[in-house]
């Protein structure tokens, strides 16, 4: 009797699958840089990239494309990282050394196509970093520029043994950078407080998302790009916000309503989001702390009609003192802190707002 054919899945071969393939190729180690206040957030979104292993904080070791470490929406950076047993930064002008570093930076180079290089180190005026930037120029056939180098390198002590090690971005750019920012403003928010913002607040299908306030976009384009919600629209008082707005929304490829309407008496009816999110003016480049003494209660009080009775809003702000007050004179809000982040020189606190 002729035997039956063996299922597919009984094959004595072992399949490969991609995952295989790509695990095969070598691992290089990374570290990706968060605005101090996000490591988590970032932390967090390396969970997700798949192959990503030994993850230690925002250390890790990676087999894949690096491509897909460009697209971290949390991190302001990603570097490949590698350690040399050297006591002193000299050390790495040693024939041997210099050639691994090169090699090190080439591959870099490589990925990031970067055009020129800096560094960035504890005494780089010294006489040793001068020496170390003139090898790395020939050795990489790439200019040095002190202030604005593209190939960002950064040697530091080793954080768990006696060497040094060199950090290399992999960008031209930082990843905060975005590439659908085609207009910017002063008080522009930092795309990856942007992104926390949402991730923190909840991200769900249903959502119908108000942003007042909405200044260039960077909270309308991030949420956009994460994914589905049922409806999004932003305001703005002054022209040029919604114009700027608008260009970011249309260079990033989606499609958001922007209008020019004041955010406390868009005639909307109540209760008609389910997730407000605002950068509030901070009162120092956007706004007058006089002006966000009256402004703040009133947007408080206008939000309060505008959101269902599940919604979530969230307020961004450096008027914490203003804020934190308000909060504790009212009884119609339940809050707590997402966040507070250090970015551009400020301290800004993201709060979640729930009805009681
Ligand atoms: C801190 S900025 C927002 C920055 C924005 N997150 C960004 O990334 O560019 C605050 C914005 O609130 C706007 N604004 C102030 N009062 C407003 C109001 N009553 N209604 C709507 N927008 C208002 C200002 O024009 C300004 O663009």
């Amino acid at each position: 009797m002729p035997r039956p054919a063996r299922p597919k899945h009984f094959s004595h071969r072992p399949r490969r699958s991609a995952e295989d393939h790509r695990t095969r190729q070598p691992a290089h180690e990374y570290v990706l840089e968060a605005l101090p206040g996000l490591e988590e957030v970032a932390a967090e979104e390396l969970q997700h990239v798949p192959l990503a292993r030994d993850i230690r904080g925002l250390r890790f070791w990676y087999p894949g494309d690096p491509e897909r470490l460009t697209r971290l929406k949390a991190a302001v950076a990603a570097y490949r990282i590698r350690a040399w047993d050297v006591p002193r930064p000299r050390g790495l002008l040693g024939h041997q050394q210099l050639g691994e570093l090169v090699d090190f930076l080439a591959a870099v180079v490589r990925v990031g196509g970067h055009r020129s290089f800096r560094l960035a180190a504890a005494g780089r005026e010294s006489s040793v970093m001068a020496r170390v930037a003139e090898e790395l120029s020939n050795g990489l056939n790439l200019p040095f520029d002190a202030e604005e180098g593209e190939l960002l390198i950064r040697l530091r002590p080793q954080e768990d043994g006696p060497g040094w090690e060199v950090l290399a971005r992999l960008t031209p750019r930082p990843l905060s950078a975005r590439a659908w920012r085609v207009c910017n403003r002063g008080g522009g928010l930092n795309a990856t407080v942007a992104y926390a913002v949402h991730k923190l607040a909840g991200q769900r299908e249903e959502d119908r998302i108000f942003n007042p306030m909405a200044g260039s976009g960077t909270l309308l384009v991030e949420r956009a790009l994460m994914g589905p919600y049922d409806a999004m629209v932003g305001v703005d008082t002054d022209d040029g916000a919604v114009a700027c707005a608008r260009a970011n929304l249309q260079a990033a490829g989606r499609e958001v309503e922007v209008a020019r309407v004041d955010a406390l008496d868009t005639g909307l009816p109540a209760r008609s989001f389910d997730l407000i999110v605002a950068d509030l003016p901070w009162g120092d480049a956007i706004g007058s702390h006089r002006g966000n003494a009256a402004l703040y209660p009133a947007f408080l009080g206008e939000m309060y009609r505008l959101l269902s009775r599940q919604g979530r809003l969230v307020v961004l702000t450096h008027e914490l003192r203003l804020f934190e007050n308000l909060l504790q004179d009212q009884t119609r809000w339940h809050a707590r802190e997402l966040f507070q982040v250090y970015s551009g020189g400020h301290h800004p606190k993201a709060y979640l707002l729930g009805k009681r």
